[in-house]
């Protein structure tokens, strides 16, 4: 890979984008803070990259945080798993996000750098190492779980601790969303009387999550949800201190365009304001697709074409899980810094580096006719989702990772 230490002209000042303390128990080499460029294609004109590329839009994420923050009517926990790069939790530090969810004990120590953070460990099963580590020496006191048995062991490692917020996590049905959360966790409606009366005991706080599934195309869904708690705390006669309505909030994706942020908040205002058994609840949700899905992308090259598929460098052992199996359809740019793209288009499949023939992505992705071995492509919407999931399957891993000034290749702004 080419790399010039004289400043090539689409360079910008150079920023420190790392203020977070980096762990030590995290690989460092994926926080190396780099300089940033004026654009995507600047970028590939300067290190014409032989691996993928990491894109990051520090401007974007900061915009769409504080869009968020701004419209929501409680606190927004950040889902941190959907994109645990500091350098993005830096951009939603500065943009405003104060709360977090995080899954592991490594995301509690990855969040408890970030000044004034709170954490909120929502994982419904988790190991009494964890719970007792994030308790003792990194300040937990909010834990999910959907089970009498979790409930025993957050009690246990926690020693008895009279000041936990816990947040029986229930399933509600998913339709409308393009990923269904409500398989694994959550404790069915039917059966949560026992569990919320149990953990009502054990709670300084009681709180109810849910999630409604991921990338959900419909804003009546978190209505129909808060509905089902609501009904719930009346036919169970508990009293309710929080309400977590979970993440699920949609990006944009070729062929998806979800309704506007707005009609979502109207919704879940509209249903919390009808709802008296609900009035004096502390609100909260966990986004983590809506805040950073558009302020991230992938650079990768073809390194061969047979027909209309394209083989690439990147798969879904790579940056690219969701463009397997769950089938997503990312926005695609190609560029070639040197020479024209034909202006005619067709549709194409990718398949990834690896041997394995599931590493493969069915699109379509539609790109200039003549795209050929050595042209580069942009695939967007990966800040969600994306270089989280990276495997160093094969031997294919990259850990290169830039910050780029212009426009994502789709934006919920302007959805109307
Ligand atoms: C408990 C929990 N909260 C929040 C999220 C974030 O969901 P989304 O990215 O759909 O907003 C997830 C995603 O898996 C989750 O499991």
């Amino acid at each position: 890979m080419k790399n010039n230490d004289s400043e090539p002209p689409g360079r910008l000042q150079s920023v420190n984008a790392l203020s977070l303390r980096t762990p030590s128990t995290l690989p460092t080499e994926d926080y190396t803070p780099v300089r940033p460029y004026r654009s995507v294609d600047d970028m590939v004109h300067d290190l014409k990259p032989e691996m993928p590329v990491q894109c990051l839009r520090p401007a974007t994420i900061a915009a769409t945080a504080k869009r968020f923050l701004k419209a929501f009517p409680g606190d927004v926990l950040y889902a941190v798993k959907t994109n645990p790069d500091p350098r993005v939790l830096g951009y939603l530090a500065r943009a405003g996000v104060k709360h977090y969810d995080v899954a592991s004990l490594a995301e509690v120590k990855l969040a408890a750098a970030i000044p004034d953070a709170k954490l909120y460990f929502m994982h419904p099963v988790k190991s009494r190492e964890a719970i007792a580590a994030s308790y003792d020496e990194y300040g937990v006191r909010d834990f999910s779980l959907d089970s009498h048995e979790e409930l025993e062991k957050i009690l246990d490692a926690t020693s008895n601790a009279s000041d936990l917020n816990l947040y029986v996590r229930l399933s509600i049905p998913s339709e409308g969303a393009v990923y269904s959360l409500a398989g694994k966790f959550g404790v069915a409606l039917e059966q949560a009387a026992s569990l919320l009366a149990a953990t009502r005991k054990a709670a300084s706080r009681l709180g109810v999550c849910f999630h409604v599934g991921s990338q959900c195309m419909n804003p009546e869904a978190f209505s129909a949800a808060i509905q089902m708690v609501a009904d719930l705390l009346v036919q169970t006669d508990v009293r309710l201190d929080i309400l977590d309505i979970g993440g699920g909030f949609p990006s944009i994706y070729p062929g998806m365009t979800p309704p506007p942020l707005t009609r979502y908040m109207k919704a879940i205002k509209k249903t919390l304001q009808s709802l008296p058994q609900l009035a004096e609840c502390q609100v909260l949700c966990e986004p983590g697709r809506a805040l950073v899905a558009e302020g991230g992308s992938v650079v990768v090259r073809v390194e061969l074409r047979k027909g209309n598929m394209l083989y690439l460098n990147d798969g879904v052992y790579g940056s690219l899980f969701d463009a397997g199996s769950p089938g997503f359809v990312f926005p695609v740019k190609a560029i070639r810094p040197r020479g024209q793209l034909s202006a005619e288009t067709a549709e194409f499949g990718f398949f990834g580096p690896t041997c394995d023939s599931i590493d493969a992505m069915k699109g379509p992705f539609v790109l200039p006719a003549d795209i050929r071995e050595g042209d580069w492509i942009e695939i967007g919407q990966l800040g969600a989702y994306g270089a989280t999931m990276r495997t160093r399957f094969n031997g294919f891993y990259s850990d290169l990772t830039v910050e780029v000034a212009d426009k994502p290749l789709l934006s919920m702004t302007g959805v109307h």
